[in-house]
Formats: structure tokens, C-alpha cells, sequence
């Protein structure tokens, strides 16, 4: 049995209005789980090793719901198109380059060191098609101490010649192979990775629906993201009721299939019912869906219907890994919505967008996203001394203040699972 405490300025989310804060608190670890927060060590643990942060902040782990690692050398360009424009014009070409390992290697290394001293804990994370270099992406994740899901990216349509796979029995069969290679892993598991409709046939998907089935497996994808791409899925999909059905009559929609669908700016009534039954995810990628000029989701309507709902940042559309800065534009995005769009809809909170970005996505991965009991022993430790202040600050207005202005802060320590990674 393996016990440790952690001590500072701690806060998490109880629920969806309210932040506990407890100052000089205390959060005590047994065997990789969170058994309590405490405003004092009780005396039957009095003999446990403590870490005491002193005046630093304590956070549980964040949750990005949504990223695309090998995006990331291009974050932070060529953001002058809408998603179809962009795709063709930037994404596909850098995907296509991780063809080669030795590219890969490279670009997933900075990736990782980069993901690594964030203040996200677990990801689930799109690679590209190809499985060598994906699993090399997996391997190195789960050697850095990180948790999450990674997914080989399946497309055998609508894309250039150099990233579309043979077809679709080729990319079954790559996929069912990589599944397998990943077997030993344990932190960093496979999910299912249609990257979306327009780019997978009928018979693809079939095949990834019976290795699903065969392998239990997750899935995420992309939903209702951009107008042309949502008239483009009903012109090769016109069995389906909703974008969503599209994937839901091969079985990846939820339900048995625990399923992350990014952005769902566009969901009609029928599609939100329809992932409210089968409990899908929305991965809510506000600053993606600002860059890319895509539209603002209705994240309340999502939270008033009591939607699973967490937070991404969409790495290459979205520029930044930080799940602070997608809290703070998840809250201004529903603030323009709210002044332009529809007054019946408030604006998100402090309080909410902490919530989604902690308890909200990480029910996808069960207890993941509290320093509650119960929960996995996934904290941070962020210094934020060098953002001066003239008065003091309470605790809950640090946190604030960490979402708008995070950039100033640094991830001092962090733990998963309740081994320490940095
Ligand atoms: N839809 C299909 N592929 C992608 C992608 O890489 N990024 C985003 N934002 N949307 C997509
Ligand atoms: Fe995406």
C-alpha cells in the first residue's frame, strides 16, 4: 500500500456552480487514488510522507477531450479557411509527412515534452494513419508518465493520394494490427479513430464497427462541425436522418461504443437526443471553432440538457495546448453567442468552464477530473507567483485569473494516477 500527501491552495470542482477551495489543504493518495481532501491531516496519517507546496496552487488534472498531435507544428498558422479549405491546404500535407518515423519521432517529441509540462493530465488524442507512427506516439506517452486514448486516424476517401489508405479492407487490417501492437499498453489506450464521414466509405466503416465490437473499444470523431462539411455528409449519406445517425447506423455512436464526438456546433434536436440516449461526449473546441470561422456551440443548451460534455482544444484548428485558454474562450465564444445569437442562452461560468474541464470530460475516463475520494490521483501544482498583483488574492480569484492569464503560470509538479510525471 502505497500513501503519500500533498499539501497547498487547493481547488476543484464540486459540480457545475461550485469551486471548493481549501487553503493549506491537504490531498492524500493511496495507491493511485484520491482518498480525501482535508483541511488537516487526520492523525491515523500523521506518519505519511507529505510534499507541502506551500503557497502554490493545487488543481486536479486537466482533460483535453479533443487534439491532434501531429498538428502541432503548425499550430498558430494559416488560419485564413474554413475547415475543407484548411484540411486540404495545411493539415493533409503535414499528416502525410508522418509517413516517415523519423519525422514522426521529431514532431511527436516536442508534442509530448510540450503536452507533458502542461496542466492536462489526459488527452485523447487523433494521430494520423499511419500505424507505426502512432503507436510510437502511444509508447512514448505512456513512458512520459501521461494517460489517455490515442487513435490510429482512419480515412480511405476524399483525400490526397499520399495520406488515403489502399481501401478499406487495408485500413481494417492496419487498424486491427495496431490495435494488437498496443496490447501491453496500459495508460495510453487505443481508440477508434474515423476522422470523419466524408473521408470514410460505407465499407470502412462496416469493418471498423466489427472491430469495435470484437475489440470493445472507444471511438471519437468529428460531428456537425461547419456548414459545407454537414451538406457534404447528407449528399454521401442520405440514409441518415442526422450527421450523427451516419455513424450511429454502423453502431459508433455511444451506447456500447463510448464515443467523443469534437465540436457539434450545428446539432439539431434529433442529433443532441440522439447522443443524450446514447450518452455520446461533446468535445466542446471553442477557439478551433473561432479559428476557423466554423460558428459558436451551443455549450448551455448542451449543459441545460445534461449532455456529457467536456473541453478541447483541437490542436492545429485551435493554437494552444492550454486548457486554460480554451476555458477562457469556451466563456467569451458563449458570450458573444448569448449578446448576438440567442438571449434565452447565458453565458458559461468560471465555475462552469472549470467543471468541463476537470469532472466533465474526465467521466469519459470514469473518476478522472476531482481530488475527491474516489477519484484517480491526477493533480497539478502551478506556480503563479510571477503574475504580480498589488493586493492579495483569494484563492478562487488565482483560479480565475490562472484561465485568462495562464500563460504567466507554471506547472510545478504534477501527478497521475499517483506517480509523480514532472
Ligand atoms: N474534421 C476532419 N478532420 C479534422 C481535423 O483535423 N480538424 C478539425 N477541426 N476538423 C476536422
Ligand atoms: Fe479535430
Amino acid at each position: 500500500m502505497e500513501r503519500f500527501a500533498i499539501r497547498g491552495q487547493i481547488c476543484y470542482s464540486e459540480n457545475q456552480k461550485t469551486i471548493r477551495t481549501i487553503e493549506h489543504g491537504y490531498v492524500v493518495c493511496e495507491d493511485g487514488k484520491s482518498i480525501g481532501v482535508f483541511e488537516t491531516l487526520p492523525e491515523k496519517w500523521s506518519g505519511i510522507p507529505c510534499h507541502d507546496y506551500g503557497d502554490r496552487l493545487i488543481i486536479p488534472g486537466l482533460i483535453d477531450l479533443h487534439v491532434h498531435a501531429p498538428q502541432y507544428p503548425f499550430r498558430g498558422l494559416g488560419m485564413d479557411q474554413e475547415l475543407i479549405d484548411w484540411l486540404n491546404t495545411h493539415t493533409f500535407p503535414e499528416e502525410e509527412k508522418y509517413q516517415d518515423l523519423e519525422y514522426a519521432k521529431k514532431a511527436y517529441t516536442i508534442f509530448l515534452d510540450d503536452l507533458l509540462h502542461s496542466a492536462t493530465t489526459r488527452a485523447c488524442v487523433f494521430g494520423t494513419c499511419h500505424p507505426d507512427a502512432t503507436l510510437w506516439l502511444m509508447e512514448q506517452m505512456e513512458e512520459a508518465g501521461l494517460a489517455g486514448y490515442v487513435g490510429k486516424v482512419n480515412m480511405d476517401r476524399n483525400s490526397p493520394e499520399g495520406l488515403c489508405e489502399e481501401s478499406a479492407k487495408a485500413s481494417a487490417e492496419a487498424t486491427e494490427n495496431w490495435i494488437l501492437a498496443a496490447k501491453n499498453l496500459f495508460n495510453v489506450r487505443p481508440i477508434l479513430t474515423p476522422r470523419f464521414i466524408p473521408t470514410c466509405s460505407d465499407e470502412l466503416m462496416e469493418r471498423l464497427s466489427g472491430l469495435q465490437k470484437k475489440y470493445n473499444l472507444p471511438m471519437q470523431s468529428h460531428l456537425s462541425e461547419n456548414l459545407s462539411e454537414i451538406d457534404w455528409v447528407k449528399e454521401l449519406q442520405p440514409k441518415a436522418t442526422c450527421y450523427g445517425d451516419s455513424y450511429r447506423i454502423y453502431g459508433l455512436f455511444g451506447g456500447d461504443c463510448p464515443t467523443i464526438m469534437a465540436h457539434c456546433v450545428y446539432s439539431g434536436e434529433e442529433e443532441i437526443r440522439m447522443m443524450k440516449e446514447q450518452g455520446v461526449f461533446v468535445a466542446h473546441c471553442p477557439e478551433s471553432n473561432a479559428n476557423l470561422a466554423s460558428g459558436i456551440a451551443p455549450a448551455r443548451k448542451y449543459m441545460e440538457q445534461g449532455m456529457q460534455m467536456g473541453l478541447g482544444t483541437d490542436v492545429a484548428a485551435g493554437s494552444s495546448l492550454s486548457l486554460f485558454r480554451a476555458m477562457a474562450m469556451a466563456i467569451q465564444c458563449s458570450k458573444l453567442r448569448w449578446r448576438l445569437v440567442d438571449q434565452s442562452q447565458a453565458p458559461l461560468t468560471v465555475e462552469e468552464v472549470f467543471y468541463l474541464a476537470t469532472k466533465g470530460g474526465g467521466a469519459f475516463f470514469g473518476k478522472a477530473g476531482s481530488l475527491e475520494e474516489g477519484y484517480e490521483f491526477d493533480a497539478v501544482v502551478i506556480d503563479d507567483q510571477k503574475i504580480r498583483h498589488a493586493r492579495p488574492l483569494s484563492v478562487r480569484e488565482r483560479l480565475e485569473r490562472l484561465i485568462y492569464l495562464d500563460g504567466d503560470a507554471r506547472v510545478e509538479a504534477k501527478y497521475i494516477k499517483g506517480k509523480q510525471v514532472i
